[in-house]
């Protein structure tokens, strides 16, 4: 499938999830293999337009990730604008916009999901990107803000109009946030009613659902929290989507999963003067993704408050060691010696 003139080998894409989807996250859930296409963080528009080295930091990306998207948040069209040619100057393939983030920070300032209370304000956000970029501008929107404006169809149709080269939906409301269950209905509908690629999101867990969910009429899914719990599951479902059993994941893949996410973040940001350390970084890196990565484990529970409770870098690996490679003396070894 295409995305402009973009190439995605696979339709299951890495949605973008603030906090969780570095570089690091990235290039390991695409070395797993199924992953056609990744999403940054959200990234301001703000920040890329003035420059500020903590926003560039989040827009950075390897040419392994390919295809690569930049999302970015921002409601001015001008300052829109100027942001796209700044990630296309980055060599992104794809620049995306936030609208749907429901958090009040971002959607006070008229940007994220706000933004779909305005369509036609958000309509001419991304006529101005189209206009001054040639890779192609895709949209991230919600259903809508509340189940009184579940305004995504009208939307979808009106930056399609726009110029947008695809849209994803989450089919859930600003209002709702992460509660109740996303309304692939309305997923459907709107991929009925376009014509450029529409992508779906929300609530797969399991492999299997997502290849069901392409029954929605969809040209791909995003699966956000599913890959924090399951690095593989793109890799499987593409499995389950060719006709092969999905690839079995054991506990070893599983710490091996997370030394070697430490292994890459150990060389992320180095040269930085930060408020902590980089071993307390990467601590706080590994807590994150640990609450997602330790649910549905056996004693999942366990490994989580231990995570939590590791004091440093070294006891951490340790503890992910003792965890996963109980019956695998070998790679314990190995973990142990920080390797
Ligand atoms: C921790 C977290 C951070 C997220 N950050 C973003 C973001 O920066 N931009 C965005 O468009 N969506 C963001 N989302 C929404 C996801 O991309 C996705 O649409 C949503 O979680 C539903 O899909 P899921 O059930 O597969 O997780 C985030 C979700 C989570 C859980």
């Amino acid at each position: 499938m295409k995305i402009g003139s973009v190439d995605l080998p696979s339709p299951f894409a890495v949605a973008p999830m603030a906090g969780m989807t570095d570089t690091a996250f990235r290039r390991l859930v695409k070395r797993h293999g199924g992953c056609g296409l990744v999403v940054t963080e959200m990234v301001s528009a703000e920040g890329l337009v003035r420059g500020i080295d903590r926003t560039l930091e989040y827009a950075e990306y390897t040419e392994e990730e390919r295809p690569v998207s930049i999302q970015i948040f921002g409601g001015d069209p001008d300052k829109m604008a100027a942001a796209a040619q700044i990630v296309e100057g980055m060599g992104a393939d794809i620049v995306d916009v936030n609208m749907g983030c429901p958090v009040p920070k971002i959607a006070k300032h008229n940007a994220g999901c706000s933004l779909m209370r305005e369509p036609a304000h958000a309509a001419s956000v991304i006529a101005a990107m189209a206009k001054a970029v040639k890779i192609p501008v895709t949209v991230k929107m919600r259903a809508g803000w509340n189940d009184e404006e579940k305004n995504a169809p009208d939307l979808a149709r009106m930056v399609e109009d726009a110029g947008a080269a695809a849209v994803a939906v989450h089919g859930r409301t600003a209002a709702q946030s992460y509660s109740g269950l996303a309304d692939w209905d309305i997923v459907a509908r709107i991929a009925d009613a376009l014509t450029i690629p529409v992508f779906g999101s929300g609530d797969c867990i399991e492999p299997e659902q997502v290849v069901a969910r392409m029954r929605a009429g969809v040209e791909g899914v995003l699966v956000g929290r599913g890959v924090l719990r399951n690095p593989w599951i793109l890799a499987q479902a593409l499995d389950l989507a060719a006709g092969r059993p999905a690839r079995t994941v054991t506990m070893a893949d599983r710490g091996q999963f997370l030394l070697d996410y430490i292994d890459l973040l150990k060389n992320e940001r180095i040269d930085e003067s930060r408020a902590v350390s980089h071993d307390r970084w990467i601590v706080n890196k590994l807590r994150a993704l640990g609450s997602w990565y330790t649910k549905g484990l056996d004693n999942g529970s366990h490994l989580r408050a231990a995570i939590n409770a590791a004091d440093s870098l070294p006891a951490l690996c340790e503890m992910v060691g003792a965890f996963f490679f109980a019956d695998e003396p070998v790679a314990a070894e190995s973990v142990a010696a920080g390797n």
